[in-house]
């Protein structure tokens, strides 16, 4: 494999000096590029996109071909390990995913495997080594999975939900069944993406989405506890590269300082706190990754270089940065204000000493 022309994600999240603050965004690849409609029409509907390597390829691409990009993520959904354990996955047009046999009880959680990497899930992995083929060396390769809570969510609650009754219905009043069923998905998770990186992943994420509607306590319990496991458990450096583990739980900046002791190399941050907060608490134990509000990108271009500016003045000077949204970019954003976020975080930083 050819080495990296540019590292400077890796070497931001490694903590090492870089000439820029290095941008991705996350769902780069999706509804709001017409390109990516386009595929999805030809794949006929998300899941076979996500099944076909060579249709997940194309579209892991094509935000690279547009914005000068410092990542690559690749194209997949965080619920494959649950399709893959049988769980009967659908995405309805318009209404999110949904389970056709959801995780109802003890009996249904024994019945759970750890799905093979090289079996249900080798779509993924073929996938991976397509795109760092087709990468060549431009840019790193991102591969990534759902927490073992937020897949939890999805799996018992039939798909996505409002009040998260059933799955704390279960947290409350059987917690070993739940801490069995998240000990199922992290061992399931582990295994996943410790595959994705023998394929050719060059760094890793965590997705925990639904991390913030926990208290504090229960998120340390189950869903912290749940990925300090699974950070335990990965190859933290393949192929003599060192691999970045990086965790974003939504909503939980109640847990900064125990996320900073995880054994992560970076902390994705939502944009409800103030990065230079953020990293007083984590004192430069992890890398932060974000957090523009998502929103901001409906305003002015200028509106969108004065917030990005102000999320790196914030973070301040040094490196440790990588600038991202505080979540997924909206559908409804044109592509354009995409080109002068990631322009200008190139621009600006550019002009500042990331030692
Ligand atoms: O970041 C990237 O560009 C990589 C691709 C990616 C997708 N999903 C593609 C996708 C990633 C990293 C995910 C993760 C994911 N999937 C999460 C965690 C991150 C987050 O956004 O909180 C979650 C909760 C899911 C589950 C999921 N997938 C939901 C709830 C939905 C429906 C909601 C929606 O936005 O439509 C999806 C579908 C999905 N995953 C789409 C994409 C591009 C839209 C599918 C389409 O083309 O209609």
């Amino acid at each position: 494999m050819p080495p990296l022309k540019n590292d400077r994600f890796i070497r931001a999240l490694l903590r090492q000096p870089v000439d820029k603050t290095p941008i991705w965004i996350m769902r780069q690849a999706g509804r709001y590029l017409p390109e990516y409609r386009a595929t999805r029409q030809k794949a006929g509907d998300f899941l076979t996109l996500c099944k076909t390597p060579e249709l997940a390829c194309e579209v892991t691409m094509q935000p690279l071909d547009r914005f000068e990009l410092d990542a690559a993520i690749l194209f997949s959904d965080i619920l494959t390990i649950p399709d893959a354990m049988g769980l009967g996955l659908e995405f309805k047009e318009g209404d999110g995913p949904t389970f056709s046999r959801p995780v109802k009880n003890r009996r249904d959680i024994n019945q759970l495997a750890v799905p093979d990497p090289g079996g249900e899930l080798r779509y993924v992995t073929d996938a991976v080594s397509l795109i760092r083929r087709e990468l060549d060396g431009r840019v790193p390769l991102i591969g990534f999975s759902g927490s073992p809570w937020t897949l939890a969510t999805y799996m018992v609650e039939g798909g996505t939900s409002k009040d998260f009754s059933k799955v704390k219905g279960m947290l409350y009043d059987s917690p070993s069944d739940m801490q069995k069923l998240l000990d199922i998905l992290s061992d399931s998770v582990a295994f996943y993406l410790n595959a994705q990186i023998e394929a050719g992943a060059q760094a890793v994420m965590i997705f925990d989405t639904w991390g913030g509607a926990l208290t504090p306590e229960d998120y340390r319990r189950f869903s912290l506890g749940s990925m300090t496991r699974i950070v335990e458990k990965l190859h933290r450096s393949y192929d003599g590269n060192t691999i970045p583990v990086t965790l974003f739980s939504k909503g939980a900046n109640h847990s900064l300082a125990d996320l900073a002791n995880s054994g992560a190399n970076g902390v994705g941050l939502d944009w409800t706190v103030n990065i230079g907060d953020a990293r007083r608490i984590v004192s430069d134990k992890v890398a932060l990754q974000g957090n523009l509000d998502p929103a901001i990108l409906y305003s002015s271009h200028d509106s969108v270089k004065q917030h990005a500016k102000k999320v790196m003045d914030d973070y301040g000077h040094n490196t440790g940065h990588i600038f991202n949204l505080g979540h997924g970019i909206h559908p409804a954003i044109e592509p354009e204000k995409v080109k002068t976020l990631v322009d200008y975080v190139h621009e600006y930083s550019a002009s500042r000493n990331l030692k």
